[in-house]
């Protein structure tokens, strides 16, 4: 039997809202119609939608609105029947079942009942080709970002060996600082930063472990700019660094290098993957380089596509990626190298200036 057509969908996810809506609230959803989009959030959040989301979309006020279902019920079913839904899409993969099971309740109407389908991952496949207003943003977060690098980067180079050296927790707050400082709105995520044999944990939490003179040190940060995250990682070697030390970093720069050359539009995030992973199984330390190569980037930190062996759909032109192979060595050090890049039909577009 062909499956009936969907006539609306319930929009929960926060990233998809905001990408849809501009709507930047902890508190609401979108129902898409065919002919009319809606947000309902309530009256903590009614001026910012009112300031700030795109114009067409009406807001319906609900007070309270996930804890309220008696009052959603009113507005809820004069929109569905008013637009005729009988089937809805919602997005498995981020409506809990409390939340689901209310709108179950209140679906059902003097339509009769209303059919759920999931539309997962449809909003975050749209997502992946970004705009230029978006490629905009996501630079204007990382040279920010690279802004907060250079002086950290400075702080490790003189601080190093010092008597008056400092903690990993230190410079992980310096950043934040720092990243309000040039601009940003937020964080992306917390900053890792790792001293010494500590950088052999990939996202290490950074602690009170304090910077001796031939430390290793990782630096992975990305901050947030009129919502978009910028992303990259950075490995600062001691000032004479131990031949291993070298020969480990020239070989994840390598890897990395030669997947920002190869990568284009239209081959899988697997073979994306392949490039730099294959360079570090063949010098020898595949088994140290276990995370993924990369991961799409924009709203959300992490976002589609992935650069990893079980993600075998295609790159899209236009979509913005990290690029980030790396080599831990338990005990001992790790080195990991990450730019952004914006995928292209011949190849990328590097979107991180920072040296390496
Ligand atoms: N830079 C953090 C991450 O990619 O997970
Ligand atoms: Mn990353």
């Amino acid at each position: 039997m062909p499956h009936p057509p969907i006539q609306a969908k319930l929009i929960t996810n926060r990233s998809n809202i905001s990408y849809l809506s501009g709507f930047t609230g902890s508190a609401g959803f979108m129902l898409l119609t065919k002919n009319k989009d809606y947000l309902f959030t309530d009256s903590r959040y009614i001026e910012r939608a009112k300031n700030t989301i795109k114009k067409g979309i009406e807001i319906i006020d609900v007070t309270r609105v996930w804890r309220n279902p008696e009052e959603l019920k009113k507005s809820w079913q004069k929109i569905l029947k008013k637009h005729r839904v009988k089937v809805l899409g919602v997005e498995e993969d981020d409506l809990t079942v409390a939340k689901f099971k209310k709108f179950k309740k209140i679906s059902k109407s003097k339509n009769g009942k209303i059919k759920f389908t999931d539309i997962s991952g449809e909003i975050e496949t749209k997502r992946e080709t970004k705009t230029e207003k978006e490629i905009q943003l996501i630079k204007r977060s990382q040279r920010i970002n690279e802004k907060v690098f250079v002086e950290i980067k400075k702080i490790v180079q003189v601080l190093r060996g010092r008597s008056s050296t400092i903690s990993e927790m230190d410079l992980a707050w310096k950043i934040k600082e720092l990243a309000h400082k040039y601009g940003a709105d937020d964080i992306a995520f917390d900053p890792i930063v790792a001293f010494g044999k500590n950088s052999a944990i990939p996202h290490h939490q950074p602690g009170k472990t304090r910077l001796k003179k031939q430390d290793v040190t990782l630096i992975d940060i990305g901050v947030k700019y009129k919502g978009y995250c910028s992303d990259m990682t950075r490995t600062i070697l001691p000032r004479k660094p131990s031949p291993q030390q070298k020969e480990i970093y020239n070989i994840v720069l390598t890897a990395q290098k030669e997947a920002i050359k190869k990568i284009r539009a239209g081959i899988t995030g697997k073979k994306a993957d392949s490039y730099s992973r294959s360079i570090i199984e063949k010098a020898g330390y595949g088994d140290y380089y276990e995370h993924a190569g990369g991961h799409g980037i924009g709203i959300d930190i992490h976002e589609s596509p992935s650069l990893s062996e079980n993600y075998t759909k295609k790159l899209k032109k236009n979509s913005v990626i990290t690029i980030e192979p790396g080599i831990y060595i338990p005990g001992k050090f790790g080195v990991r190298i990450e730019d952004m890049v914006i995928v292209t039909e011949k190849g990328t577009t590097n979107l991180t200036k920072t040296s390496k």
